[in-house]
Order: C-alpha cells, then structure tokens, then sequence
C-alpha cells in the first residue's frame, strides 16, 4: 500500500505526525486475532503513543493499558480504559503517583524492588485498600537489541535481580496490605530475533517454578513486549508478524489452569500508522556532501539523534536520477541528523521529505528545544 498523504498537503505547514488509522485498524486487528487465538490478553504500552484517535482504537479491540507515570494512567482512564484493565510499571514511581492509581483502584502495580513494594503497602493502607502488585524479575536474557533499549539483564536498572527474590517474598509475607497475583518480565524492545522469546518462554516457566516450589501460585504470567518492527522495508512488513509472536508464549508457557498470560506491545501496534512529514528548507552543496536540511528535526523526531536508529527517508516530490544526501534538521547539535549519504531522487527546496514508521516513539518523544512549536498529528481514514 503507497503512502497516502492527505488532499491538502501542498497548503498544510510541515512539520506534522500523519497517522493512517486505516493501518491502525488492520494492525490492531491482527493482533487481535492473533492473541484471542492464544488466550492471551494484550495491555498497550501508552508510553509508545498515547494521542486519543489511537487509545481510541486501542482500547476499543478490549486491549488493556500498560502505564509508566501518573500521567499514563490517569490519560488511559481519561480514554476509556477501564481500571481493572490498567497496570501500572516503571522502577521510580512517586508516592503521588501511587495515591492516584491506588484511588483509581487499577489491576496492578508493576513492582520493581523491595522499597517500592514497602511504600506501595503503606499507601495502601493509609487509603485503607490492599493493592495487587505482580513482581517485576530481572530474568537476565539478552534481547540482542540496541544495548539503550536492552532491560532484561542484570546491569540493567530494572526488575529485581534473582539473588534479592527470596528477601523480597520474606518482606511480601509481612506486608498486609499487598496481595501477590503476578510475575512480570520485560527483557527489551525492537526485538527482531524471536528466538530471544523461546528463550524467554522457557526462563518464564523456571521462575514459576520456583515460586510454585515455595507455595506460591501466580495469576497471571506478564511476559513483556518488546516485539520489533521493519524500518527498513516498512511497506514489505506494515502488519507485523502476531501470529509468530503469540504463537511462541502459546506453545511454550507452561500455563496452570485459569492462569492468565499477558503481554505489553507498544512499537509493534503503532510505528507503522505514522510517518514524519516535512519539506526541504535547503539544499546546501558543500565540497564533499550535499545536505538536504529538512524543517523537522531531533525535536520531532529524537530516536535517530538518540540511538542511531534508522527511519527510512523518501522525498515524495522529487524526480530525476538519485544522489547522496546527508539529511538533517534545523536544529543547533551536529547529532541532528536523519540519515548520512541517503540515496533521493534530485531534491530541491519545498520537496516533500517523509521518515517512515514514526509512529511509535516519536511525537511522544518530542521536545521544545531550540523553543520549536510542537508538530500537530493529521489523522487519515
Ligand atoms: N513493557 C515495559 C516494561 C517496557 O519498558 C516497554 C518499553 C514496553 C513494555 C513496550 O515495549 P515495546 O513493545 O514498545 O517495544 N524509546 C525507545 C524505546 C523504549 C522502550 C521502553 N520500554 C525507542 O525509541 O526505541
């Protein structure tokens, strides 16, 4: 399916996020299917993209919210998302923070180490409430991801670390107002490989059993998300593959009757929907390079200033045989740059430029450095 860019574009300003809620839809669908043919429930990590059009039709498909601040939470209740379908993760959450989800009466709290878990019952109890919480484990696989978006090993901040376990179910024994009802893993994110999930199926039903060994019987099993997506061919995989995903937690987790499994997808649900849509301000000859500097940049769209990521770049209006450029953004850093010798077709100012598979990760990741105005979103279909 060819980009479509909506009717008005030569009047619209540039830069903007344009979603196609058609892809959505079919995104969304597929995963749908792919996790009711498994059993599996599918909590959408808000952190990816959380504008209302997209929550919309997220909670809609019986999704629920995966959230990582005060803010998430109250923005997914606010998008209709029921609280008993809304977690709440993250290794730093504010006693304020925990007040409100603990008010909204969420499903559960996400717990990242023995302090949190002591805080979470306090507050709990001063609201007179007993809060669910699943233990975040630290189940040291390696996501063979970009080592910034890598979660699941030992060094990581994340989780907590197989040897505190036992002390930390000593303190969950004491604490009254906290009820155990999960485990949670989450090892990384733009996850390729998915042999790493067979791995992490398999690591899963260990620490079940560990738990089992001890007389604990948990709820549901929360495997994470992490599932990645194709920045380089986007047109050859808009919908990724749901159906490889679910099935691998569908054979190999060890599933004890009326147990839940759950996972937490972002990228995967809502990078291809979006694309950054700019134009050329100049085309700048220097003696070895020639720079096509865009109207959007780092502030729009972080990730390539952030991680090296690739986002594929097309110039929508330009014709004629292809040249390298470097393709950068107005933005006063040397790392405000898209891509380095990206092959377009002849480019001249006022062509329209697009970095594709956008829509997760970036227009929440926006800044107002340089006092830039935010870029709006445009929603087709
Ligand atoms: N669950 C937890 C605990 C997470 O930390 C994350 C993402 C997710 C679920 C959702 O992962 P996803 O399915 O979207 O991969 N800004 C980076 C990505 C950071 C991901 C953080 N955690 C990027 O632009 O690549």
């Amino acid at each position: 399916m060819p980009l479509q860019l909506p009717a008005d574009l030569s009047t619209r300003p540039t830069p903007f996020y344009l979603y196609d809620l058609g892809l959505l839809e079919q995104t969304l669908a597929a995963a749908a299917d792919a996790a009711r043919q498994h059993d599996i429930q599918v909590h959408y990590a808000l952190k990816a993209n959380s504008n209302a059009p997209i929550l919309e039709r997220v909670q809609r498909r019986g999704f629920g919210a995966d959230c990582v601040s005060g803010n998430e939470v109250q923005c997914a209740l606010d998008n209709g998302f029921a609280p008993g379908h809304v977690v709440f993760a993250g290794v730093g959450k504010s006693d304020a923070e925990i007040n409100r989800a603990l008010a909204a009466d969420i499903w559960c709290f996400n717990v990242e180490s023995a302090p949190e878990l002591a805080v979470i019952d306090e507050l709990a109890g001063a609201q007179g409430r007993r809060a669910r919480v699943a233990l975040r484990l630290n189940p040291n696989v390696d996501a063979r991801t970009h080592h910034y978006i890598t979660t699941g090993l030992e060094a990581n901040k994340f989780g907590i670390n197989l040897a505190d376990l036992p002390q930390v179910l000593e303190l969950l024994a004491r604490l009254p107002n906290v009820e155990l009802v999960g485990l949670h893993v989450h090892i990384g994110s733009q996850i390729t490989d998915l042999a790493v999930y067979e791995t992490l199926a398999g690591r899963v039903n260990e620490l079940q059993q560990w738990f089992e060994h001890r007389g604990i019987r948990l709820g549901h099993l929360n495997v994470g998300g992490g599932l990645g997506v194709d920045y380089h061919e986007p047109d050859a995989h808009l919908v990724p593959d749901f159906d490889a995903y679910f099935g691998i937690f569908g054979r190999l987790l060890q599933r004890r009757p009326g147990q839940q499994v759950h996972v937490e997808l972002g990228r995967s649900l809502v990078a291809q929907c979006g694309t950054l849509v700019s134009r050329v301000l100049y085309v700048k000859e220097s003696q070895q390079t020639s720079f096509a500097i865009l109207d959007a940049g780092m502030t729009e769209l972080i990730r390539p200033a952030l991680y090296q990521s690739y986002h594929r770049i097309e110039n929508l209006s330009g014709q004629g045989p292809e040249r390298l450029y470097d393709v950068v953004g107005p933005i006063c850093e040397s790392s405000d740059t898209f891509g380095k010798r990206v092959a377009l077709p002849e480019t001249r100012r006022g062509d329209v430029v697009v970095l594709r598979t956008a829509g997760a990760y970036g227009e929440v990741m926006s800044s107002g450095y340089n006092l830039r105005d935010k870029a709006p979103a445009v929603y087709l279909g």
